[in-house]
């Protein structure tokens, strides 16, 4: 259990943090998100876990969020368990593998303008240029990340839910957001911690929460 909340916990709520960070670096973005959000769900209620698979936009805004701020930037160590060549490199059994996510995310010749967000890039498909390969962001194979489906949930219905309820601004806090990143330890969070405003839409009194 104690593994399950460390790992889940920080993961989820960092990205969410970039997410939001990147959003307000990108309005119009922003603006898209929020259209989505009222034209399929309305202004009467919150997001629930239901709507996610109706929400493409959203979902997007999360998996460029997740490449261009991979919080588990280096991939766990990995040992492999036999012999083998990987694009011409022989890497003998029993040699501990850390795979640097970041820099695969950021290759450009993997991703069509790779240090631009660009949610857009995931409409209708992979978002990586032409069919090279599979994104991994919460690694892959036996050892992969199995909190994936719950991590895309909790990231989904905590941004939705922050765009439905709040006017998000960072202007007002007097300083741009700053996207350089920080170390903390075996994640990477903001080298800054975000800052900004959130200001309550009037749509919110419809949806009953009393604030
Ligand atoms: C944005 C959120 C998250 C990200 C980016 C993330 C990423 C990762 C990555 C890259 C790994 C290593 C996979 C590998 O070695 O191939 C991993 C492992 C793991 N994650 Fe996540 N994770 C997230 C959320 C969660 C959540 C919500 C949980 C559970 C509630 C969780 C539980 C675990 C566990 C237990 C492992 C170790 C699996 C093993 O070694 O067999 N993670 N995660």
């Amino acid at each position: 259990l104690q593994v399950l909340l460390s790992a889940g916990t920080d993961t989820s709520a960092l990205t969410t943090e970039w997410a939001l960070a990147l959003l307000l670096r990108n309005p119009t973005a922003l603006s898209k998100t929020r259209a989505e959000l009222d034209c399929h769900i309305g202004t009467r209620r919150l997001i629930t876990e239901t709507d996610l698979p109706n929400l493409p936009y959203l979902r997007s805004v999360i998996k460029e969020a997740l490449r261009l701020h991979p919080v588990a930037a280096l991939i766990p160590a990995h040992e492999s368990n036999e012999d083998c060549t990987i694009e011409g490199f022989h890497v003998p059994k029993g040699v501990m593998l850390l795979v640097n996510l970041w820099a695969i995310n950021r290759d450009p010749s993997l991703w069509d303008e790779a240090e631009e967000f660009r949610p857009e890039r995931w409409e209708g498909g992979e978002g990586m240029k032409g069919k090279q390969g599979k994104v991994f962001f919460f690694g892959m194979g036996r050892r992969g990340c199995p909190g994936e489906g719950l991590a895309m949930r909790v990231m989904g219905l905590a941004l939705g839910a922050l765009i439905q309820s709040f006017e998000l601004d960072a202007d007002g806090v007097g300083v741009e957001v700053d996207l350089a990143e920080g170390s903390g330890g075996l994640l990477m969070p903001m080298a800054k911690p975000l800052r900004m405003f959130c200001k309550k839409r009037e749509v919110v009194d419809q949806l009953g929460l009393g604030m």
